[in-house]
Protein backbone atom coordinates (compact mmCIF):
# COMPACT_ATOMS: atom_id res chain seq x y z
CA UNK A 1 0.00 0.00 0.00
CA UNK A 2 1.18 3.22 -0.78
CA UNK A 3 0.57 6.74 0.43
CA UNK A 4 0.61 9.53 -2.20
CA UNK A 5 3.48 12.07 -1.29
CA UNK A 6 2.71 16.31 -0.04
CA UNK A 7 -0.87 16.56 -0.64
CA UNK A 8 0.23 19.70 -2.09
CA UNK A 9 -3.98 19.69 -3.78
CA UNK A 10 -5.48 19.44 -0.14
CA UNK A 11 -3.20 22.43 1.37
CA UNK A 12 -3.71 23.93 4.07
CA UNK A 13 -5.32 20.70 5.14
CA UNK A 14 -2.52 19.06 4.93
CA UNK A 15 0.19 21.45 6.05
CA UNK A 16 0.25 20.00 9.79
CA UNK A 17 -0.58 16.25 8.98
CA UNK A 18 -0.57 13.54 6.24
CA UNK A 19 -3.40 13.39 3.61
CA UNK A 20 -4.45 9.91 4.51
CA UNK A 21 -4.93 11.03 7.92
CA UNK A 22 -7.75 13.09 7.11
CA UNK A 23 -10.78 12.73 8.42
CA UNK A 24 -13.61 10.35 5.82
CA UNK A 25 -16.84 10.27 7.60
CA UNK A 26 -15.58 8.69 11.24
CA UNK A 27 -12.73 7.23 9.77
CA UNK A 28 -8.97 8.43 8.84
CA UNK A 29 -8.71 7.91 4.81
CA UNK A 30 -5.92 5.35 4.82
CA UNK A 31 -8.85 3.04 6.76
CA UNK A 32 -10.23 2.57 2.87
CA UNK A 33 -7.71 1.00 1.51
CA UNK A 34 -6.39 -0.68 4.48
CA UNK A 35 -10.20 -3.14 4.40
CA UNK A 36 -9.99 -3.14 0.62
CA UNK A 37 -6.46 -4.97 1.17
CA UNK A 38 -8.27 -7.16 3.99
CA UNK A 39 -10.73 -8.03 2.15
CA UNK A 40 -8.46 -9.18 -0.89
CA UNK A 41 -7.05 -11.52 1.66
CA UNK A 42 -3.71 -9.41 2.38
CA UNK A 43 -2.44 -9.33 5.85
CA UNK A 44 0.95 -8.41 5.26
CA UNK A 45 1.57 -4.90 3.87
CA UNK A 46 4.27 -2.96 3.00
CA UNK A 47 3.39 1.02 3.51
CA UNK A 48 5.34 3.18 1.64
CA UNK A 49 5.31 7.23 2.73
CA UNK A 50 7.19 10.10 2.33
CA UNK A 51 9.31 11.62 5.38
CA UNK A 52 6.80 14.36 6.37
CA UNK A 53 4.47 13.19 9.22
CA UNK A 54 5.82 9.69 8.98
CA UNK A 55 5.03 9.68 12.84
CA UNK A 56 1.56 10.30 12.49
CA UNK A 57 1.28 7.36 10.74
CA UNK A 58 3.35 5.09 12.56
CA UNK A 59 1.29 6.28 15.84
CA UNK A 60 -2.01 5.69 14.35
CA UNK A 61 -1.28 2.19 12.60
CA UNK A 62 1.32 0.54 14.75
CA UNK A 63 2.64 -2.71 14.14
CA UNK A 64 -0.97 -3.63 12.72
CA UNK A 65 -1.83 -5.55 15.65
CA UNK A 66 -5.00 -3.38 15.84
CA UNK A 67 -6.08 -4.59 12.94
CA UNK A 68 -5.36 -8.10 12.39
CA UNK A 69 -2.98 -7.03 9.91
CA UNK A 70 1.15 -6.85 10.01
CA UNK A 71 2.85 -3.46 9.16
CA UNK A 72 6.10 -3.18 7.63
CA UNK A 73 7.25 0.67 6.32
CA UNK A 74 9.43 2.41 3.94
CA UNK A 75 10.16 5.59 3.38
CA UNK A 76 10.22 7.39 0.13
CA UNK A 77 12.85 10.27 0.75
CA UNK A 78 11.42 12.45 -1.99
CA UNK A 79 8.19 12.51 -4.34
CA UNK A 80 9.60 10.78 -6.80
CA UNK A 81 6.18 9.38 -8.21
CA UNK A 82 4.63 6.40 -7.72
CA UNK A 83 6.64 3.78 -10.16
CA UNK A 84 9.78 4.58 -7.58
CA UNK A 85 7.70 4.47 -4.48
CA UNK A 86 6.54 0.39 -5.80
CA UNK A 87 9.66 -0.40 -6.64
CA UNK A 88 11.09 0.53 -2.62
CA UNK A 89 9.07 -2.99 -2.85
CA UNK A 90 11.18 -5.40 -4.36
CA UNK A 91 12.54 -6.99 -1.49
CA UNK A 92 9.39 -6.98 0.50
CA UNK A 93 7.46 -8.69 -1.96
CA UNK A 94 10.25 -11.14 -3.09
CA UNK A 95 8.62 -13.67 -5.48
CA UNK A 96 5.17 -12.95 -4.66
CA UNK A 97 2.05 -11.52 -6.44
CA UNK A 98 1.13 -8.59 -4.82
CA UNK A 99 -1.36 -5.56 -4.89
CA UNK A 100 -0.65 -1.82 -4.66
CA UNK A 101 -3.47 0.56 -3.67
CA UNK A 102 -2.80 4.27 -3.02
CA UNK A 103 -3.80 5.43 -0.21
CA UNK A 104 -5.87 8.55 -1.12
CA UNK A 105 -8.20 6.36 -3.46
CA UNK A 106 -11.30 5.09 -1.59
CA UNK A 107 -14.06 2.71 -3.54
CA UNK A 108 -16.40 -0.13 -3.28
CA UNK A 109 -14.90 -2.67 -6.29
CA UNK A 110 -15.23 -6.36 -5.20
CA UNK A 111 -11.27 -7.08 -3.86
CA UNK A 112 -12.60 -10.87 -4.11
CA UNK A 113 -13.67 -10.84 -7.29
CA UNK A 114 -10.95 -8.80 -8.60
CA UNK A 115 -8.69 -11.13 -6.87
CA UNK A 116 -9.80 -14.34 -8.38
CA UNK A 117 -10.00 -12.72 -11.94
CA UNK A 118 -6.10 -11.36 -11.58
CA UNK A 119 -4.86 -15.09 -10.67
CA UNK A 120 -6.93 -16.60 -13.34
CA UNK A 121 -5.02 -14.23 -15.81
CA UNK A 122 -1.56 -15.01 -15.35
CA UNK A 123 -0.66 -11.19 -15.97
CA UNK A 124 -0.76 -7.79 -13.81
CA UNK A 125 -3.98 -6.15 -14.08
CA UNK A 126 -4.90 -2.47 -13.81
CA UNK A 127 -8.55 -1.38 -12.78
CA UNK A 128 -10.44 1.20 -15.00
CA UNK A 129 -13.28 3.40 -14.17
CA UNK A 130 -15.24 5.49 -16.18
CA UNK A 131 -14.58 9.27 -14.91
CA UNK A 132 -16.44 12.53 -15.12
CA UNK A 133 -13.42 14.24 -15.60
CA UNK A 134 -10.91 11.66 -16.90
CA UNK A 135 -8.01 14.04 -17.75
CA UNK A 136 -6.97 14.35 -14.72
CA UNK A 137 -6.02 10.91 -14.02
CA UNK A 138 -4.04 7.74 -16.30
CA UNK A 139 -6.71 7.24 -19.49
CA UNK A 140 -6.79 3.96 -21.19
CA UNK A 141 -6.94 3.69 -24.73
CA UNK A 142 -8.62 0.76 -25.49
CA UNK A 143 -9.25 -0.74 -29.64
CA UNK A 144 -11.44 -3.55 -29.65
CA UNK A 145 -11.34 -4.62 -26.55
CA UNK A 146 -7.96 -4.61 -26.24
CA UNK A 147 -5.40 -2.07 -24.06
CA UNK A 148 -3.51 -0.54 -26.45
CA UNK A 149 -1.83 2.49 -24.19
CA UNK A 150 -2.31 4.18 -21.11
CA UNK A 151 -1.78 8.09 -21.34
CA UNK A 152 -0.77 10.46 -18.22
CA UNK A 153 -3.12 13.25 -17.58
CA UNK A 154 -3.82 13.89 -21.81
CA UNK A 155 -4.23 17.19 -23.08
CA UNK A 156 -6.65 16.03 -25.75
CA UNK A 157 -9.79 13.08 -25.16
CA UNK A 158 -8.46 9.57 -25.19
CA UNK A 159 -11.68 7.59 -23.39
CA UNK A 160 -13.60 8.22 -20.39
CA UNK A 161 -11.89 5.43 -18.87
CA UNK A 162 -9.33 5.73 -16.11
CA UNK A 163 -6.71 3.93 -14.23
CA UNK A 164 -7.59 3.53 -10.66
CA UNK A 165 -5.07 3.69 -8.04
CA UNK A 166 -5.71 -0.35 -7.08
CA UNK A 167 -2.96 -2.61 -9.11
CA UNK A 168 -2.85 -6.24 -9.38
CA UNK A 169 0.73 -7.37 -10.20
CA UNK A 170 3.12 -10.06 -10.78
CA UNK A 171 6.42 -9.89 -9.53
CA UNK A 172 8.08 -9.41 -12.80
CA UNK A 173 7.32 -5.62 -12.52
CA UNK A 174 10.35 -5.46 -10.89
CA UNK A 175 12.64 -5.94 -13.83
CA UNK A 176 11.15 -2.96 -15.71
CA UNK A 177 11.79 0.33 -13.44
CA UNK A 178 15.50 0.29 -14.93
CA UNK A 179 13.84 0.96 -18.30
CA UNK A 180 11.95 4.60 -17.08
CA UNK A 181 12.87 7.84 -16.64
CA UNK A 182 11.66 10.88 -15.01
CA UNK A 183 8.37 12.47 -16.49
CA UNK A 184 7.87 16.23 -17.22
CA UNK A 185 6.74 16.15 -13.56
CA UNK A 186 9.60 15.21 -12.13
CA UNK A 187 8.35 11.51 -11.47
CA UNK A 188 8.64 8.13 -12.41
CA UNK A 189 4.67 7.68 -13.23
CA UNK A 190 3.17 4.54 -13.09
CA UNK A 191 1.96 5.09 -16.73
CA UNK A 192 5.12 4.17 -17.62
CA UNK A 193 5.80 1.56 -16.52
CA UNK A 194 1.99 -0.33 -17.64
CA UNK A 195 2.99 0.74 -20.76
CA UNK A 196 6.21 -1.06 -21.16
CA UNK A 197 3.67 -4.38 -19.60
CA UNK A 198 1.19 -3.45 -22.84
CA UNK A 199 4.02 -3.76 -24.89
CA UNK A 200 5.38 -7.22 -23.75
CA UNK A 201 1.77 -8.55 -23.43
CA UNK A 202 1.87 -8.68 -19.35
CA UNK A 203 -1.04 -5.68 -18.52
CA UNK A 204 -4.84 -6.72 -18.50
CA UNK A 205 -7.26 -4.56 -17.37
CA UNK A 206 -11.02 -4.98 -15.46
CA UNK A 207 -13.48 -2.33 -16.18
CA UNK A 208 -15.21 -1.71 -12.69
CA UNK A 209 -18.77 0.23 -12.24
CA UNK A 210 -19.25 0.73 -8.60
CA UNK A 211 -18.05 3.85 -6.69
CA UNK A 212 -14.64 4.89 -7.23
CA UNK A 213 -12.89 8.18 -6.12
CA UNK A 214 -9.78 9.57 -5.61
CA UNK A 215 -9.80 11.86 -2.23
CA UNK A 216 -6.69 14.06 -3.36
CA UNK A 217 -8.58 17.30 -4.42
CA UNK A 218 -10.91 19.30 -1.98
CA UNK A 219 -13.92 18.37 -4.63
CA UNK A 220 -13.25 14.76 -4.51
CA UNK A 221 -12.56 14.49 -0.57
CA UNK A 222 -15.76 16.39 0.00
CA UNK A 223 -17.60 14.15 -2.48
CA UNK A 224 -16.22 11.43 -0.20
CA UNK A 225 -17.05 12.66 2.95
CA UNK A 226 -20.98 13.37 1.55
CA UNK A 227 -20.69 9.79 0.87
CA UNK A 228 -19.41 8.14 3.60
CA UNK A 229 -20.52 10.94 6.59
CA UNK A 230 -22.80 9.79 9.13
CA UNK A 231 -23.84 12.74 11.10
C1 LIG B 1 -1.93 8.86 -10.09
C2 LIG B 1 -1.52 8.16 -11.37
C3 LIG B 1 -2.69 8.12 -12.36
C4 LIG B 1 -3.91 7.47 -11.69
C5 LIG B 1 -4.23 8.17 -10.34
C6 LIG B 1 -5.30 7.39 -9.58
O1 LIG B 1 -2.16 10.22 -10.37
O2 LIG B 1 -0.41 8.82 -11.94
O3 LIG B 1 -2.34 7.35 -13.49
O4 LIG B 1 -5.01 7.57 -12.58
O5 LIG B 1 -3.05 8.24 -9.51
O6 LIG B 1 -5.62 8.00 -8.36
P1 LIG B 1 -1.70 11.39 -9.35
O7 LIG B 1 -2.69 11.40 -8.23
O8 LIG B 1 -0.31 11.07 -8.88
O9 LIG B 1 -1.75 12.66 -10.15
Amino acid sequence: MRRKWSGRRLLPLTKVTNKHLLPVGDKPMVYYPLQKMKEAGVKDILVITGTEHLGNIVSLLGSGANYDVSFTYKVQDKPLGIAHAVSLGKEFIGSDDFIVILGDNIFEFDMKKLTEKFKSKGCSLVVLRKSEEPNRFGVARIVNDELKEIVEKPKERISDFVVTGVYFYKPEIFGYFLKLSLSARGEYEISDLHNFLIRDKKLDYSIEETFWSDAGTLKTYFEVNRRYGKL
